[in-house]
């Protein structure tokens, strides 16, 4: 896997954090505003949108599929071709990190009428994708993948055929995927028959709330998500979107405020839909408060500022289940957030973890490892033992191109004992490419170096 050069270098924190920042636009709502902007009858104004490497792939691979899109003034007008108006693209489509965009891509390309292809970076070359090409062959889709590390399993490339129509499916899921669902979805609205699938966990459900804001009666029952094309007219009706404040994003900013000192530090406009904010849950738990203002009249997705009032003494936590999926992407920080706390924490039932930009309870692992933390690893489980609030050993952490292990390290450097370095950083830019701004207006000192960049 090619490392990138660029790596930060974090300074223990001198002072005490404080101040109020925003986060860039949720990363999986921006996925869905580009898709479906692009699917609209008519132009879609989008405000707020993610400004990470991965939206900026999807936003590419459909301009590449014949929509016109132009940004002005922070908002990206999408000049909607409706449902059947994409055009075959020139050449493959890369969608670089970006597992939400490959798999939901391959649902709405399996439907089309032209042939294409998907593909990634090494990371995401080697993710599986089996989870969405065996249900979307099931609807007629067909889709050729490549073999890789686990026999049996699909990867990227993924080289899709015209299909000779679609089926609408009954599914069960056999894990609880966003992703999947969604691509599924995608699918369902170019078939004939109605879909209806089942989840084992409440995985985000931005997808089925953005169909229904513009006009598409998905319906949700508790694991049931269900769509029937024949009481729909095929239409996705061109209103403005906002897309709130990621609320994975700001779980750092959080978690920062609760492990080091600080007075208020506060987020603002964080989307704060319930199968996101399972960290807050978890953190709750733990004994720390964050203090919510939700903005009753934010559009289809709820809003929130997020307030902590200063670090706070923490107790050990159990996540399983459900909580898991609701707070799957918080895992690192919150990993580091344990190692903090009095107590042994657990995330459980955790498998997920092994498939996500990389391993995530194995490079978790190695992160905290490096900073002197007690950890343990199991096939789907992830155990940390907290030390109470002691300063953590200053460490040098491989982030292996990995956003969310870069950023939490970088959280977990300003209560270590001495500088820490973090290699192969680049990868922040997939979704919070501000990070290390909001860090800084908020009193943390992290400097980016990057010896392929700079001159010399
Ligand atoms: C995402 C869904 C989640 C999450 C990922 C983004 C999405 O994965 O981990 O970062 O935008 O649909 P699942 O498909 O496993 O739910």
């Amino acid at each position: 896997m090619s490392k990138s050069s660029q790596h930060f270098i974090v300074e223990p924190l001198a002072g005490r954090l404080r101040g109020t920042v925003r986060v860039p636009g949720d990363k999986s709502i921006s996925h869905r505003a580009v898709i479906f902007g692009a699917l609209a009858d008519g132009t879609v104004r989008v405000d707020g949108l993610g400004s990470g490497a991965d939206n900026k792939g999807t936003a590419r691979a459909l301009a590449a599929l014949g929509v016109g899109m132009q940004e002005r003034d922070g908002v990206l007008e999408i000049h909607g071709v409706g449902l059947r108006g994409l055009t075959a693209p020139a050449s493959v489509l890369d969608v670089g990190n970006s597992g939400t965009s490959i798999r939901l891509l391959a649902g709405l390309l399996a439907a089309q009428p032209f042939a294409s292809e998907l593909t990634g970076d090494s990371s995401l070359r080697g993710r599986p994708m089996r989870r969405v090409t065996d249900p979307l062959g099931s609807m007629g889709a067909r889709i050729a993948g490549a073999s890789g590390s686990r026999p049996g399993e699909l990867y990227p490339p993924l080289a899709i055929s015209p299909a000779e129509g679609l089926a609408g499916i009954e599914y069960d899921l056999p894990v609880a995927s966003a992703q999947v669902k969604s691509a599924l979805l995608l699918a369902a609205l170019y078939a004939d028959g109605p879909t209806r699938l089942r989840e084992p966990g409440p995985s985000r459900d931005h997808t089925e709330r953005m169909l229904r804001y513009l006009g598409c009666p998905v319906w949700a029952n508790g694991p049931l998500t269900t769509f029937d094309p024949a009481q729909w007219d095929e239409q996705l009706t061109a209103r403005p979107i906002s897309v709130p404040g990621d609320p994975s994003s700001a779980a750092f900013l959080v978690a920062a405020a609760l492990v080091a000192p600080s007075d208020r530090v506060a987020v603002e406009d964080v989307c704060i839909n319930s199968t996101r904010t399972g960290f807050l849950d978890v953190l709750e738990s733990m004994g720390a408060k964050v203090a919510m203002d939700a903005d009753p009249d934010a559009g289809s997705e709820p809003v929130s500022e997020l307030v902590v009032e200063g670090a706070t003494e923490l107790t050990n936590a159990e996540v399983t289940g459900d909580l898991t999926v609701r707070s799957i992407d918080e895992v690192p920080i919150l990993a580091v957030v344990a190692a903090r706390a009095e107590g042994t924490t657990w995330f459980r039932d955790a498998a997920e973890l092994r498939v996500k930009e990389t391993d995530r309870i194995a490079t978790t692992a190695a992160m905290l490892r490096a900073f002197g933390v007690e950890v343990e690893e199991r096939p789907d489980a992830l155990g940390v033992h907290g030390n109470g609030g002691r300063p953590l050993r200053a460490a040098r952490v491989d982030a292996a191109g990995d956003h969310r292990i870069a950023m939490a390290a970088a959280v977990a450097g300003l209560v270590a004992d001495g500088p820490t370095r973090i290699d192969d950083t680049a990868n922040v830019g997939t979704s919070f490419p501000t990070f290390v701004a909001s860090m800084g207006a908020l009193g943390a000192s992290i400097r980016v170096e990057d010896p392929a960049a700079s001159p010399g």
